[in-house]
């Protein structure tokens, strides 16, 4: 798929101000500092279009970019952000699910995992509450760049075992890094898939 236009549309703290729920969307989630906001630049190559950085907890809101007039890119705050206060993190919790539970154009998630880590407890949870709540997902391994194919396809394949514990099926995974490109292609064509559906 072509990005011919990416545009930042608006930032919400309250799911009531969210843009009507008349287009397809696509939502980024994981820890904080996983690559969510760059992975979103990396898929509409706009450098600044979600603001990124390196100390966690930068994106504290949902935030809505449109992509050829025709479909929407989601950024959402991390979760397990450790210094995050525990009213704040009660806060991300209510607000995030509630989204993820009830927005009706909201196709599926990308669940972003750090490539080079082992599996993370926080990461396995929230994919299982979203099976729970029948939320489809996909899983994006990130910043495969830092390291050589082999130890993340070891980290992958780790993470794989741990969420079948869970599930049936595995979710599509994709190996994705925001400096190099890797997995763009794959994730915009999937996403063009739904779409066209
Ligand atoms: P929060 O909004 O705080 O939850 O973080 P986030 O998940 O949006 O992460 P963000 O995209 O801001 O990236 C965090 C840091 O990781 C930044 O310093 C990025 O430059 C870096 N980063 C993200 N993706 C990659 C990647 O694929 N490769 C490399 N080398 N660095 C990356
Ligand atoms: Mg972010």
């Amino acid at each position: 798929m072509n990005i011919k236009s990416a545009e930042f549309v608006c930032s919400n703290t309250r799911t009531d101000k969210l843009p009507a729920p008349t287009l397809p969307e696509y939502a980024f989630i994981g820890r904080s500092n996983v690559g969510k906001s760059s992975l979103i630049n990396s898929l509409t190559n706009k450098k600044g279009l979600a603001k990124t950085s390196q100390t966690p907890g930068k994106t504290q809101l949902i935030n809505h970019f449109l992509i050829n007039n025709t479909w929407y890119l989601v950024d959402l705050p991390g979760y397990g952000y450790a210094k995050t206060s525990r009213t704040n993190r009660a806060e991300w919790e209510k607000f995030i699910r509630y989204y993820l539970r009830n927005r009706e154009s909201l196709q599926c998630v990308f669940v972003l995992i750090d490539s080079r880590l082992e599996p993370q407890k926080v990461d396995l949870e929230f994919c299982s509450w979203l099976g729970e709540n029948g939320i489809p997902f996909l899983i994006v391994y990130t910043k495969a760049d830092k390291q050589s194919g082999v130890k993340t396809d070891q980290n992958a394949a780790k993470f794989r075992k741990s969420l079948l514990q869970s599930f049936e099926e595995m979710p599509q995974e994709f190996i994705t890094s925001s400096e190099n490109g890797l997995g763009r292609d794959e994730i915009l064509a999937f996403i063009d898939e739904i779409n066209k559906q």
